[in-house]
């Protein structure tokens, strides 16, 4: 299918929904056998960000660095950490490996994805929930760390989501994310973020780091999509991928799509210089702090 009718589908906020519907569960069923366990674009450093990794995980490593990059935004050891549309679970096992939460949860949309993950990661603190990211399953204030790497672009309504982060999170806690646009979604995106409950902490551009990660799996994913997807849709799945030449790809390379991760924080009721921090117990300084580009 022709990629401006995808485009023009996934425009209607109910349609773009169906489509995920579909399309991450026939992922999963084409892409489990091979342990395909990332679904990102990736990120690499320019020089190499070079984190130690266990050697079974050095064929994921720069997607795993995309959830370094974001999972280092804030404390993760012993703390309730959620992961919205964790996808196949790499990076929820990869953080609750390195990281040491005290349990992490990640949820997805896509129950064969699910159903993946609980068989493929069989680590002790972390669980698997299918749900959706614009009604989560969770009580107010049960997490003190939210975690959401390239998925809010799927969901129909991006404000929802932002609300119900806010409302599973304590007061003083952490809201690490990173996705991107096109050009032409970059206000309403902007819009939505600066309005929702949240205290921004710090945002960075990321996108020239992300055009590295994609060039770090480009031939890999080119081999996994052509032998995994029938032909038809093989255009889709090289955009899906951000393969050299694919239109993500190019738009990320010219400027017209843009790749940001963010840091918030939900303010406490107190004024935010007096809130405890939940990350060491030290008191957080009222001045934002912007992260520095890459
Ligand atoms: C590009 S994948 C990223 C997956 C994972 N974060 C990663 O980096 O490997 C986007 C994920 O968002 C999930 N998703 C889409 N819409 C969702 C929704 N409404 N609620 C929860 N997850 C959703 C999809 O099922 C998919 O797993």
């Amino acid at each position: 299918m022709a990629m401006p009718v995808i485009d023009s589908l996934l425009a209607n906020r109910t349609l773009r929904k169906a489509i995920w519907k579909l399309w991450y569960p026939l992922l999963t069923r084409r892409l489990q056998a091979d342990g395909v366990v990332f679904l990102n674009y990736a990120y690499e450093t320019e020089p190499p960000m070079e984190i130690a990794l266990a050697p079974a995980d050095e064929a994921d490593r720069a997607c795993i660095q995309l959830y370094h990059h974001v999972g280092t935004l804030a404390e993760l050891r012993g703390k309730a950490v959620l992961e919205v549309s964790c996808g196949h679970g790499g990076g929820a096992s990869y953080l609750t490996r390195t990281f040491a939460p005290a349990s992490y949860i990640g949820l997805d949309l896509n129950a064969a994805g699910i159903a993946f993950c609980r068989q493929r990661h069989q680590i002790e603190r972390l669980e698997f929930v299918q749900g959706d990211a614009e009604k989560l399953p969770f009580a107010d204030g049960a997490f003190e760390v939210l975690v959401n790497v390239e998925a809010s672009h799927c969901y129909p309504q991006l404000p929802r989501f932002l609300a119900e982060a806010a409302r599973v999170l304590k007061p003083g806690g952490h809201f690490l994310y990173a996705d991107f646009r096109f050009s032409q979604g970059i206000a309403a995106w902007e819009q939505a973020l600066a309005g929702c409950p949240l205290q921004l902490l710090g945002t960075t551009d990321i996108s020239a780091g992300v055009l590295r990660g994609m060039d770090c799996n480009s031939a890999r994913s080119i081999a996994l999509l052509e032998r995994k997807l029938p032909k038809f849709l093989h255009g889709l799945g090289r955009d899906f991928a951000g393969v050299h030449g694919s239109r993500v790809y190019t738009a990320l390379l010219e400027h017209g799509l843009s790749y940001r991760s963010y840091h918030f924080i939900k303010p406490c009721s107190e004024p935010l210089k007096q809130c405890v921090s939940l990350d060491q117990g030290k008191p957080i300084s009222a001045s934002s702090h912007r992260h520095s580009a890459p």
